[in-house]
């Protein structure tokens, strides 16, 4: 008898079925494998390797500058660090937006070197042909709608999308042909609740919200913003579970005097 406990591994058709049953969907960002084997421990059900890669990893301003291969490389440390979450990654800007033969080739290039399962590219109706080329060839796409940062130089600023109607009603088709294309889920980022919990009802694939409000069939939020590894981001929608900036400064201070006063290594630690 084998002694090695047999990990189930969500896929789409899970989470699909969790909106049926009423169960919210967890999901937090993962750029690197010791991060994604704690998050997969801790139970998290999707583990996105967002182009957020950018911001957080890099010191970007905007996510534009990240490439496919950066997030190859991130989505592949991340996916050899999972044994249950479903691990989706982003395509990044540029890769996608231009013929469907174009993100065909991004999505393919993905799927094949990190091993993820699924992808997640932002817009609507701009980008539907695209991505109804990509789920026909067998990969599952999770739509991205609301404050896309990728579209960040047209917004020109990060503050709450959809609050006049025009875009809200915009924002509800987009999610209804996004379902109609085959995506299995859609984020809604900074949207106003009412809109997202409208949005929600509107479709039977579900919805993850991030500053998006509690009528989302689940969350998601970048996982240095809520390890409070990211100082000074303090958003309205953020709740930070701990504070690790703090963390690893106490801790690598403690180290440095350590060092510094020929405490660190002790007898114990050499050979
Ligand atoms: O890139 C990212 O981290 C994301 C989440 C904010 C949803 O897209």
């Amino acid at each position: 008898m084998s002694v090695h406990k047999v990990i189930k591994r969500v896929t789409t058709n899970t989470i699909l079925s969790m909106k049926t049953k009423g169960e919210k969907v967890t999901m937090l960002t993962a750029y690197d494998f010791s991060t994604a084997k704690a998050l997969d421990e801790a139970g998290i059900d999707v583990l996105l390797i967002g182009d957020s890669a950018a911001n957080v990893f890099a010191g970007y301003e905007t996510t534009l500058p990240i490439t496919l291969d950066n997030m190859i490389y991130h989505a592949s440390a991340v996916a050899r660090g999972t044994k249950r979450a479903l691990v989706l990654a982003d395509l990044p800007f540029g890769e996608y937006q231009g013929t469907a033969e174009d993100a065909f080739k991004a999505a393919v290039r993905m799927m094949k070197e990190s091993g993820v399962h699924a992808l997640k590219l932002e817009g609507g109706i701009e980008i539907i042909d695209n991505i109804a080329k990509i789920i026909n060839a067998g990969i599952p796409v999770c739509g991205h709608l609301g404050l896309t940062p990728q579209s960040i130089n047209k917004f020109g600023t990060f503050s709450v999308r959809a609050q006049e109607d025009a875009e809200a009603q915009k924002l509800k088709a987009d999610a209804l042909a996004l379902q109609a294309a085959g995506c299995f889920a859609v984020v809604l980022e900074k949207i106003p609740a009412k809109l997202a919990r409208e949005v929600s009802q509107s479709l039977t694939i579900p919805t993850i919200g991030i500053g998006a409000g509690d009528g989302c069939d689940g969350q998601v939020l970048v996982v240095n913003d809520m390890l409070g590894f990211t100082k000074d981001f303090k958003p309205k929608f953020l709740r930070q579970y701990t504070n690790m900036y703090e963390s690893v400064v106490e801790a690598a201070s403690r180290y440095a005097a350590d060092v510094k006063s020929g405490n660190y290594p002790n007898e114990s630690e050499q050979y």
